[in-house]
């Protein structure tokens, strides 16, 4: 039995989630999924509830739990609030309380969807890559940060550190995810410029003398910025640093042709982890019936086969969206003019009906 702390967070969150749960429900009704829930609040909901975007409640239920479901956190309405009550803050916590280092971002090309995408087919058809990105260091929790009078002016800062130690155990990830892969890592850095990044660089040339049957290639973030959507497929695994991998992660994603579609995963050094879809809060369609959960459920897939040891249900689920993906129904982000276009419900519906074949 395993239990898990369902967050939906904030905008399309909710939406997402419920139909994610419907899954589980499903699943758990009629394959013996055995899976027990627990529902907390995180982001910008948290703090209207309690005055804080992560709840000491929730984090010692996250810490009597196997693993976390999240929707989103974010919305307008938050974005005056003081920094530390913010929900990206909730967030960032959650990361950082559970220590949730390694952030796992696949970027897969689904054949029925190859139309979706804004680069040409022969560019992104059979595209699989995943991102590596370090999620509880570098520039997003560095210190010295701040804004203060310096001269006579505002002058803001934040600082990108790496330990050694925080660069070697996000190493030991990709390469151990590449032997399972196609056994290439490409490590993104800024070492031309930043000492952290010359640091990074050096790091990873001593954890691949560990994987011999790995290859390592280096590349600059701008050139990897580029060659993400000049020739993508060139990549099986790509390691990089907190905000690095937070920018090219969105890039990757757009090459699949929607946000919409991706699941990640966030794991510590025990295997637990927070199961989320790449995309945010998307206040502009919240509550509309317009979101597309698949990236959702995907993510409870993601959570099944890497936190959970159920990989056959994790493929139970991925068989049933490409199932209703092969009969044409598409949320509007995904859609192009031959498809049935469906709300967020009905394709929480339709995965559900797909499982029962
Ligand atoms: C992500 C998001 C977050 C990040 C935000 C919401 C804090 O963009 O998960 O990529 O920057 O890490
Ligand atoms: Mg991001």
């Amino acid at each position: 039995m395993s239990k898990i702390l369902v967050l939906p967070g904030d905008g399309i969150g909710q939406e997402i989630i419920a139909q994610t749960l419907k899954v589980i429900d499903y699943l758990n009704a009629n394959h013996a999924l055995n899976m027990t829930l627990v529902h907390g609040l995180v982001g910008g909901t948290a703090y209207d509830k309690t005055g804080s975007p992560l709840p000491q409640s929730t984090i010692d239920a996250a810490h009597q739990c196997d693993s976390i479901l999240l929707g989103a956190v974010g919305g307008y309405q938050w974005e005056t609030l003081k920094r530390d009550l913010r929900p990206e803050r909730g967030l960032l916590s959650l990361r950082s309380e559970m220590d949730l280092f390694a952030n796992l971002r696949p970027a897969i090309l689904y054949p029925q969807l190859a139309k979706a995408s804004t680069l040409k087919a022969e560019i992104v058809s059979g595209l699989d890559l995943i991102i590596v990105r370090e999620l509880v260091s570098g520039i997003y929790f560095g210190q010295p940060r701040g804004i203060e009078m310096r001269n006579g002016q505002r002058y803001g800062f934040n600082s990108a550190t790496y330990f050694e130690s925080e660069i070697e155990r996000i190493g030991h990830s990709a390469f151990q995810i590449a032997q399972k892969r196609n056994k290439r890592v490409c490590s993104v850095d800024k070492a031309n410029v930043l000492e952290v990044c010359e640091l990074w660089r050096e790091v990873m040339v001593k954890i691949a003398k560990n994987y011999p049957d790995v290859e390592l290639t280096h590349m600059y973030v701008d050139n990897a910025a580029m060659q993400l959507v000049k020739a993508p497929k060139q990549f099986d695994v790509i390691v990089t640093s907190n905000l690095f991998g937070d920018v090219l992660s969105d890039c990757a994603a757009m090459l699949t042709g929607s946000i919409g579609m991706l699941p990640s995963a966030s794991v510590n050094q025990d295997g637990f982890g927070m199961y989320e879809p790449i995309h945010g809060s998307a206040p502009d369609i919240a509550g509309q019936n317009l979101a597309n959960p698949l990236a959702t459920i995907l993510s409870l897939a993601m959570m099944l086969k890497y936190s959970l040891n159920q990989a056959d249900f994790a493929e139970k689920i991925t068989v049933a969206i490409n199932d209703v993906l092969d009969q044409g129904y598409r949320t509007q982000d995904i859609a192009s003019d031959d498809n049935k276009i469906v709300g967020t419900k009905e394709m929480g519906d339709l995965v559900v009906e797909a499982l029962k074949n």
